[in-house]
Order: structure tokens, then sequence, then C-alpha cells
């Protein structure tokens, strides 16, 4: 991305902001106040900006965008039978997120018409976020300072290999598209295969994949999304897997 189009993306949220203040102060006597009007805006940014569940707390990608469609992280033209798929995603007058008599209501797009061209999932927000990057169909902003270096990883590893269910196979490939290796290493997880205390009851209570997973990535129920590969099925997808693989430690 040029620094054309991150300029045009700031003045975007920029004329944005200003719609939500005047809004604010023409309509509701309440939002006199600058304080109130602040929150209103920055509010309303915020849900233009984040018009998915999923990518809400993620730094570096940016969604797809809401009025927009042309900016850099648009969505592809909708190709599938959107229609019929429309039912999984309840309107934003009826999510119980947002305010249904606010004026903003009618600005955002609904999460059906941004999400329904994207592939399907059954769980989270029902897109399968990985499939669309990989086909091209969302293009997320990889860095906001020019000088930020991308570094994407191919990098496998197996974890849980006793467990009682299939083993874990966690790509960094997947992750390091949208994410920095600073987001895990060292804070969330060690540098080194088999060095973090992983266990599932604490990836229940939110730490390790649970600080993601659950939260802006897909749910935890899906236990087979990262419970991948069946013991019996392990050495050939150590021999399938194309990438660098590294088996942790028992
Ligand atoms: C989404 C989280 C996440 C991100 C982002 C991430 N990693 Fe990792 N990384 C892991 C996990 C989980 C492990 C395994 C840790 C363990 O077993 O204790 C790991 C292990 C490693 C290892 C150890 C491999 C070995 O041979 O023992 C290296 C090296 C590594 N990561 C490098 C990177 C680099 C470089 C980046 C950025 C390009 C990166 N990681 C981004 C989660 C992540
Ligand atoms: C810093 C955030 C973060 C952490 C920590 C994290 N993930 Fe993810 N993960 C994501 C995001 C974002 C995606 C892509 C969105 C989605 O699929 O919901 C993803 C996707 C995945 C996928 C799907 C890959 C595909 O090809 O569809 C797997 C498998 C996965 N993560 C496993 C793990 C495991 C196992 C851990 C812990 C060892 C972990 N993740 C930790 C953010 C994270
Ligand atoms: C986001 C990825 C992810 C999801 C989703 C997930 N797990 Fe895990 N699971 C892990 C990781 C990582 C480990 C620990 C690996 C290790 O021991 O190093 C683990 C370990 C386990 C273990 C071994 C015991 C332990 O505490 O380490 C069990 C049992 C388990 N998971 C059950 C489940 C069940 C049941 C579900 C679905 C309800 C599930 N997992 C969903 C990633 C996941």
């Amino acid at each position: 991305m040029d620094s054309r189009q991150r300029e045009a993306g700031k003045m975007t949220r920029f004329r944005r902001r200003r719609t939500a203040a005047s809004f604010s102060s023409d309509t509701w006597t309440v939002a006199r106040s600058w304080p109130v009007v602040c929150a209103l805006s920055t509010l309303f940014a915020l849900l233009v900006a984040c018009n998915t569940e999923t990518l809400k707390s993620i730094s570096t990608p940016s969604p797809p965008s809401a009025s927009a469609p042309t900016e850099n992280a648009a969505v592809a033209a909708p190709s599938s039978p959107a229609a019929s798929r429309s039912e999984k995603w309840k309107s934003l007058t009826a999510d119980g997120l947002h305010d249904p008599r606010s004026p903003a209501i009618k600005l955002l797009q609904q999460p059906a018409e941004a999400l329904a061209p994207l592939p399907s999932d059954e769980a989270g927000n029902k897109v399968d976020w990985i499939a669309a990057l990989d086909q091209g169909l969302i293009n997320p902003r990889t860095n906001i300072r020019p000088d930020t270096h991308i570094n994407v990883l191919d990098l496998d590893i197996f974890l849980s290999l006793n467990g009682a269910l299939p083993i874990v196979k966690f790509p960094h490939r997947q992750h390091t598209m949208w994410l920095d290796c600073e987001n895990c290493h060292e804070q969330i997880f060690k540098k080194k295969a088999g060095a973090t205390p992983i266990t599932m009851t604490d990836i229940l209570e939110g730490k390790y994949c649970g600080q993601c997973h659950g939260a802006v990535a897909f749910p935890l129920t899906e236990c087979n999304r990262c419970h991948s590969v069946l013991h019996r099925d392990f050495k050939k997808a150590l021999a399938e897997s194309k990438n660098k693989v590294v088996v942790r430690p028992k």
C-alpha cells in the first residue's frame, strides 16, 4: 500500500468522525458537551472501522471497509448465493450490540452484506478468515508505518503428542500473515518448542491460544481445528507437511 492510499484511508476515517460529531450535536441535546461528542464519535469510528468481531482486536489487518469498497481491505464482489446465507448474521439493529435508535445505524454496512461473499464457516462469525486470505478475497493492511518489517514464517509446530484428542498442529504461516512475531513471542509463547507450559485448562481460561481463540479468532469449541492430526496419521502428516516442522518434545 502506498502513502497516498494511506492518506485516503485517514481522510475517510476523519470524515466519518466529523459526521458522527455533527449528528450528535444536531440531534441530541445531551451531546453538546465535548466529552460526550468525543466518546460518541470515537465509538462511531470504531464501529465503522470494525464491522467484524474477529478482526476487532487484531492490530495489523484492516477489516472489510463499510462504505468504501474499493479501499485496500475491501471485500470482493459478491459471488456466492449471499441471500440464502444472510440469516447467519443478525442485523445491526437486532444484534444487541448497536443502539437501534442511533442515526449511525443507517450508515453502517450490515454484517450479512459484508460477510456473505466470504468463504463460509460454521463457527464464530461464520467466516473462514484463513481461506478468505488465501483466496485473496481480503487484503489486510500489514503495516501502519512503512518501516515495519513483514515476516511470514513457514513453520509448523506439533503439540499435545500424548493427549487423548488428536495432535495439535500450530501453523506459523497462517498466523504470521496477520500477526507480528511480537504478538506472541516472548510474552505468550517462548521461542522454543516445548518451553511454554501450555495446558487445555489454561487455554479455556483465556491464556496461551485462548488469548485470541474464543476472543478474536475461531472459538475453542472447535476442538478439531487445533486438534487436527489423528495419532495414527501423525507420520503421514509430518511427511506431508511441506513446511519446516518442529515437534514439541513430550
Ligand atoms: C500466534 C502466535 C505466534 C506468532 C505470531 C509467532 N509464533 Fe513462533 N511460536 C508460537 C508457538 C505456540 C510456539 C511453540 C512454543 C512452545 O512450544 O513452547 C512457537 C515457537 C517458535 C519457535 C521455536 C521453534 C523451535 O525450533 O523450537 C521459533 C523459532 C518461532 N516460534 C519463531 C517465530 C517468528 C520468527 C515469528 C514471527 C515471524 C513467530 N514465531 C510468530 C506461536 C507464535
Ligand atoms: C495472537 C492471537 C493468536 C494466538 C495466541 C493464537 N492464534 Fe490461532 N489464529 C489467530 C487468528 C487471528 C487466526 C485466523 C482467524 C481464524 O481462523 O479465526 C488463527 C487461526 C488459527 C488456525 C486456523 C488455520 C487455518 O489454516 O485455518 C489454527 C489451527 C490455529 N489458529 C491454532 C492455534 C493454536 C494451536 C494456538 C496456540 C498454540 C493459537 N492458534 C494461538 C490468532 C491467534
Ligand atoms: C485454539 C486451539 C485449541 C482448541 C480450539 C482446542 N485445543 Fe485442546 N489443546 C490445545 C493445545 C495447544 C494443547 C496443549 C498442547 C501441549 O500439551 O503442549 C491442548 C491440549 C488438550 C488436551 C490435553 C490435556 C492438556 O490439558 O494439555 C486435551 C484433553 C484437550 N486439549 C482437549 C480439547 C477439547 C475437548 C477441545 C474442544 C472443546 C479443545 N481441546 C480445543 C489447543 C486447542
